[in-house]
């Protein structure tokens, strides 16, 4: 007789009585809108990441839409970025007018290959758009030093990293740090993204950006977005963030605990000086992926692939014209796995998750 079990999600919100609490605190104050708790959410995740600002807006997409029209981004110019990551990262520099340039990744952390930037840059090259993907930091010493020498502006895309760090110093500091606060994020608002900086001309021009260009009530001075975070999602995010260090803690024991049980297949590492902080804890299966996430399933185990078609690769960017070979993703593409990893797993769920890995061809 098979014995029905849960399957454990891939991902899973944390949502407590207090984010409960904090949503009806606003829906009973009748300020719905962006206003005061918005501005107290920035307030700390500009301290949590440790910069002057951070701009709230309605989702990672939309932060980096601005942050790349507040640099001035648009027809004509190029972005250099990765090939290896949620559509959002090539799909806000095409919003602009301008066209990504995608760089392919190391193999052993999945981010942008920095030894492969430079012969990408052209006299088009407005910017670099590094991905910290899964949680943990692209290489930013290297992309600094490139930036540095070419006198671009980095853009990171911390979607999936709040509070991965490298060398003490956090992810979205090295640049424009744009965040998502999607539902499965590691911590969340529903929907919601943000912009972090210390350039307080930047800082200003993000907030005319997302409010229909607007410095002070309808007067519109360059045009501009609907891109506001509410006060309701904000109040999620406000006791999220209280929460952050523990979560993350939580994922980054869950995956050593991982990592120190699984050995038939390639499991992920963080590396010398980074802080991964395992948004997703993703290993590689090199034949036959569709019956590895079937056996995982049959043992009560969700699993997740982030992502199966590489941006260039997809039948819009096909479109496009684009025509790459960037051989270091497409084997990505073709062998990542993501296992459950998140706060909510407990000692059960983590060895389920081992005996039904050791079940897979290595
Ligand atoms: C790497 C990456 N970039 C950008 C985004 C876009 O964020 P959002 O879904 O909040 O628009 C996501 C989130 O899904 C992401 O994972």
């Amino acid at each position: 007789m098979v014995v029905a079990q849960h399957t454990i999600p891939v991902a899973h919100p944390i949502i407590g009585e207090e984010e409960i609490d904090a949503v009806v605190a606003v829906m009973r104050s009748g300020n719905l809108v962006q206003g005061r708790v918005v501005e107290d959410f920035e307030r700390r995740f500009a301290d949590i990441i440790g910069v002057r600002h951070a701009v709230a807006v309605s989702s990672g997409t939309a932060a980096l839409h601005i942050a790349m029209l507040a640099l001035g981004i648009g027809p004509g110019d190029e972005v250099i970025t990765t090939p290896f990551s949620f559509v959002a990262t090539g799909n806000a520099v095409l919003y602009t007018g301008a066209r990504p340039v995608f760089v392919d990744i190391r193999a052993d952390d999945f981010c942008i290959d920095p030894d492969l930037i430079e012969s990408a840059i052209t006299s088009r090259t407005r910017a670099i758009l590094p991905v910290h993907l899964y949680g943990q930091a692209a290489d930013m010493r290297a992309i600094q030093i490139i930036a540095q020498r070419h006198g671009l502006p980095i853009i990171e895309d911390a979607a999936q990293a709040h509070a991965a760090s490298i060398d003490g110093r956090n992810v979205g500091t090295f640049g424009l740090g744009c965040f998502s606060f999607y539902a499965t994020k590691n911590v969340m608002t529903a929907e919601g993204g943000a912009i972090t900086t210390d350039d307080d001309a930047l800082a200003n021009r993000l907030r005319m950006l997302r409010a229909h260009g607007a410095p002070t009530r309808y007067r519109h001075e360059i045009l501009g977005f609907n891109y506001r975070m509410t006060d309701l999602h904000a109040a999620i995010g406000l006791v999220q963030l209280n929460r952050l260090e523990d979560l993350t803690r939580q994922r980054i024991t869950n995956a050593d605990y991982l990592n120190s049980r699984i050995h038939n297949v390639v499991t992920p590492r963080a590396k010398q000086g980074r802080r991964h902080v395992y948004h997703q804890y993703t290993i590689r299966v090199r034949t036959e992926r569709d019956q590895a996430a079937r056996i995982l399933a049959e043992c009560g185990v969700g699993s997740g692939v982030h992502y199966p078609i590489p941006i260039h690769q997809q039948p819009l960017y096909r479109q496009l014209g684009y025509v790459d070979s960037l051989p270091v993703a497409e084997q990505a593409s073709r062998e990542v796995l993501s296992l459950p990893v998140h706060p909510a797993l407990d000692r059960q769920d983590l060895d389920r998750i081992v005996a039904a890995v050791s079940r897979l061809p290595g």
